[in-house]
């Protein structure tokens, strides 16, 4: 939890809670959470992350002379635009949508010194829904893992894209773990820490066939619309 860490600087904790403020409910906070502990690891932690920084904005750089794209872009997993190739990428498309669940994402782009289309959705389209039904899951251990197991890919409701090109600057590998930390809560909640600590192998295994289809789902639905990734 962001808030639980001790480390974190008073200027950025008080923002926090302003945010906190005007966005409780439970999805909003939890993109809150992760946007928040970016930003502290990214100030605490920044010589360290200068050269990871510096390889991805370069990678941005490459992918855009090389990319065969016409107008518009869509830029996935924006964040706090940390990593963004700015330079780069703001000149190259005449439409850019940027898209994240971090509510507090669409200030930081606005900052932007050229205008961008702000989309701020669960781009999986079943994480927020499937975290929040497991609230209404009373079952025993074992049936409940079987309610998790259960969890298939949304049909239509995810969001689409409708670009040129596409850019995930690192949210699909975040996606599995959004899912696994707002399981593993829900567990702890009903069943206790040291219990979903010694079965984790029978909680983490219950989580693969969700994510798979989810992942395999999205994919297929990313690469029909939009070259590359
Ligand atoms: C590792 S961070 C990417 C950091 C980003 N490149 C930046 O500069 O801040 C992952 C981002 O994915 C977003 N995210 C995670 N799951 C999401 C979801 N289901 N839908 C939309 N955004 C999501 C988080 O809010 C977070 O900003």
């Amino acid at each position: 939890m962001f808030w639980a860490d001790r480390t974190i600087e008073s200027a950025l904790l008080l923002h926090y809670l302003i945010a906190r403020l005007r966005y409780w409910n439970p999805a909003a906070v939890r993109y809150l959470n992760i946007g928040f502990g970016i930003e502290s690891r990214a100030n605490r932690l920044a010589p360290f992350w200068a050269e990871h920084m510096q390889r991805t904005r370069s990678a941005q750089a490459r992918w855009a002379v090389t990319t065969d794209f016409r107008a518009n872009g869509d830029g996935v997993g924006r964040g706090r635009l940390l990593d963004f190739n700015r330079t780069v990428l703001l000149p190259r498309f005449s439409n850019l949508q940027l898209v994240d669940a971090d509510p507090l994402c669409r200030h930081v782009w606005k900052k932007l010194p050229k205008p961008v289309d702000p989309v701020c959705v669960d781009i999986s389209g079943c994480l927020d829904e499937w975290i929040a039904s497991l609230k209404r899951v009373h079952q025993p251990w074992a049936e409940t893992l079987e309610v998790i197991r259960e969890k298939s890919a949304p049909a239509d409701a995810a969001f689409c894209v409708n670009s040129d090109a596409l850019l995930s600057l690192n949210i699909l590998s975040q996606l599995q773990i959004v899912w696994q930390e707002g399981v593993e809560a829900y567990l702890q909640g009903r069943f206790g820490r040291d219990f979903v600590k010694k079965h984790e192998a029978e909680w983490l295994d219950a989580l693969r066939p969700g994510d798979r289809r989810w992942w395999s789902s999205t994919w297929r639905r990313w690469n029909a619309v939009a070259r590359p990734m």
